[in-house]
């Protein structure tokens, strides 16, 4: 079967490796898009172009021109504090341009894969099934939740990736993740406080990625969660990233969530059972002693 592919935030951590995977790939015409200029190495096998979520009108043209057979959508405004504050902004592009997206895949008959988040629960009762009732504290995981609500009504053809806590590297990033956090703050000395009362499980981008393209390949529908399979406290991933590349763990210092009063509340405990993934994607996440191993090679060569 011809695919043709429409990427939304190529220019992402799990863009740039859905990039790797559906470059140059058999059977596939893969349309990446992103803001601003391409930032991905890879410049050949597929074409990328510069399209805003807010740009309706060049959705519009791109679905009646190109015919997607699947729309893969990872952009969204990621920074859940920004989303507490900037909640006009947060609505435009997390809610209202999926609704949009969502509209035009009805309409072309595309299959709509969208990748939403831990956030849209409490972090009460984790690890959470596919089939547990959601109940999100933060803007971001409101607008994350409302997002998914939309695509479910709208009638189209779906698969929601529900994932927590990517990590990875690539070229170009626009934003950092934990794992880089800390490494860079340990290698320069800095000392870090890390909280010790919140739960997750920490998920490479690389796994992230071939989930979402087994989604396209298995006709996946519904909701899937899909994570690392190790549940751990955020400190104690910073101390195994402090172990990893042997750096100074006592710069680390635990804190708790409401000592660090960020402005959007976080779920105490969240974590997925990923069973359904595992079953029906051909999930096998990495460890997370492995993800770092496969980080570690990228930094080495000058990714980052
Ligand atoms: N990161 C996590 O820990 C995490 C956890 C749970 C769920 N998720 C979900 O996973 C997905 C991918 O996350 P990620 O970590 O890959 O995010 P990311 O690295 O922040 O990438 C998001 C991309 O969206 C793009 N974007 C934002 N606003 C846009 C706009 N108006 N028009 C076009 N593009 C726009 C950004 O462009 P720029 O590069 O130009 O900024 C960025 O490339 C997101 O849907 C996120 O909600 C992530």
């Amino acid at each position: 079967m011809q695919r043709r592919i429409i990427l939304t935030g190529s220019n992402g951590l799990l863009g740039q490796k859905i990039v790797n995977l559906l470059a140059d790939r058999v059977n596939t015409q893969l349309i990446a898009t992103g803001r601003g200029i391409n930032r991905h190495p890879i410049r050949e096998g597929y074409l990328y172009q510069n399209l805003d979520l807010n740009d309706e009108e060049g959705w519009a043209t791109l679905f009646e021109t190109f015919q997607p057979t699947e729309l893969i959508h990872t952009a969204a405004i990621t920074q859940v504090d920004q989303c507490e504050v900037d909640r006009d902004i947060c609505d435009a592009i997390n809610v209202k341009a999926v609704e949009t997206l969502a509209k035009f895949c009805k309409k072309h008959n595309t299959r709509l894969i969208h990748i939403s988040t831990d956030f849209v629960f409490d972090g009460e009762n984790g690890p959470y099934k596919e089939i547990d009732p959601p109940n999100p504290l933060s803007y971001y995981g409101h607008s994350k939740l409302k997002a998914e609500n939309e695509i479910i009504q709208s009638g189209v053809d779906y698969a929601i990736l529900r994932t927590m806590l990517l990590y990875g590297v690539t070229p170009g990033m626009s934003r950092s993740n934990l794992v880089l956090w800390v490494r860079k703050s340990l290698m320069e000395g800095t000392p870090i406080k890390v909280v010790g009362d919140q739960f997750r499980c920490p998920t490479l981008a690389e796994d992230l990625a071939r989930a979402t393209v087994s989604a396209i390949t298995s006709d996946a529908k519904g909701l899937f969660h899909v994570s690392g399979a190790e549940m751990m406290s955020i400190i104690d991933i910073a101390y195994t990233v402090a172990d990893f590349w042997k750096l100074d763990r006592s710069l680390i210092s635990e804190t708790d969530s409401l000592s660090l009063n960020q402005k959007a509340k976080r779920p105490p405990k969240t974590g997925f059972v990923i069973l359904k993934a595992q079953t029906e994607l051909n999930y096998r996440p990495h460890s997370l002693e492995q993800g770092l191993a496969l980080v570690n090679r990228q930094l080495k060569e000058g990714w980052g």
